[in-house]
């Protein structure tokens, strides 16, 4: 229900943030960048005639003045009229604000929707990670060193240790990590942000990505989690407690076990979810937004676990009716 209600009107609240947020591209100014992403898509949200619950988005209500946790969005309802399919919603209105700023690859526009309840409500904390696709998704163990998991990985890909890619954040808390995965003999892709990209394309055959390991953002995690329930893959996340005050914290929005050893499922236990992304710097699964003449083009990633659509739109916006003249590629 939610994917045929929905499908649409998801596609054009994350075009239309990769849209705006393009335009700042290579600006160097990350938090305009982010803050123009956030203004599109609260603006695009209230047009859908949804009754959406945000519970992962731009933090606490008193640290984030739009699409904050608890926040309500939607169109409000005509003449009283209660219809509307109710979501919890996940937010990232700019994957990797500093690759947008500096106008690198694989800054994304995501959001993703499931029934009440659907979406593990993570805190802002880290979250040890490791993401593969389909093939490889019942032999990875967090707890296993590096190399086991690699072996696994590699077996399951009908290839040798060195012919995966791993991507990995670049950041001195991997060190450990980055030497592992070089003395197991995998080859490595360093990141400067974006895991959660890195992670959807390691579901994705053709895409040259085989895992994705080390830490990052849970909120992050929840919405690779989102993603990976739609295309067949896996993450393990395991929240990286630092102090009581966090686990105090965790405990308080709802998570029994801050140590567990979490799966999609886990993550995103929806029985319908709707996952939405779009490309705003060229990336590896998807294209950037193409500023031309007479519009816009847009390439975007639209799927859901229940009906088992995986969608990539290609979009063209026309600006300039009377003398748009459209190119096929
Ligand atoms: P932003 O989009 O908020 O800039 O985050 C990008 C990101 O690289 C995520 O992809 C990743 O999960 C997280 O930040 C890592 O955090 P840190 O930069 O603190 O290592």
């Amino acid at each position: 229900m939610v994917e045929r209600e929905l499908s649409l009107s998801f596609l054009r609240i994350v075009e239309d943030a990769a849209i705006a947020c393009a335009h700042t591209m290579g600006m160097g100014d990350r938090k305009h960048s982010d803050q123009v992403a956030v203004e599109s898509m609260r603006k695009t949200m209230d047009t859908v005639a949804m009754r959406g619950t945000i519970v992962i988005g731009e933090g606490e209500r008193d640290e984030a003045p739009m699409l904050y946790i608890g926040e309500k969005v939607g169109k409000p309802p005509v003449n009283g009229d209660h219809a509307y399919p109710e979501v919890d919603i996940a937010v990232d209105p700019l994957e990797g604000t500093n690759l947008c700023a500096l106008g690198t690859a694989n800054a994304i526009t995501v959001m993703a929707a499931s029934e009440h309840g659907g979406l593990l409500h993570a805190p802002d904390c880290y979250m040890e990670k490791i993401i593969v696709g389909a093939p490889a998704k019942d032999v990875i163990d967090l707890d296993l060193p590096v190399a086991e998991n690699l072996k696994r990985i590699a077996r399951r890909f009908d290839r040798e240790v060195d012919d995966l890619v791993v991507v990995v954040l670049d950041r001195p808390r991997h060190e450990k990590l980055i030497g592992d995965i070089r003395q197991a003999g995998a080859r490595i892709r360093l990141i400067g942000d974006g895991d959660l990209s890195a992670g959807i394309s390691a579901a994705v055959a053709g895409t040259g990505v085989h895992a994705v390991m080390g830490s990052g953002g849970a909120p992050e995690g929840v919405l690779t989690a989102a993603a990976m329930r739609c295309l067949n893959g896996e993450i393990l996340g395991r929240l990286v407690v630092k102090d009581e005050a966090l686990r105090d914290r965790i405990k308080s929005m709802g998570i029994k076990d801050p140590d567990a050893t979490y799966t999609a499922r886990d993550l995103a236990p929806g029985k319908e979810i709707l996952f939405a992304a779009t490309g705003v710097t060229e990336g590896n699964l998807l294209r950037g937004v193409r500023f031309f003449g007479d519009g816009v083009r847009t390439h975007s990633l639209v799927m859901s676990h229940d009906s088992g659509k995986v969608r990539f739109v290609d979009s063209i916006h026309v600006e300039k009716r009377a003398k748009g003249y459209l190119r096929l590629f």
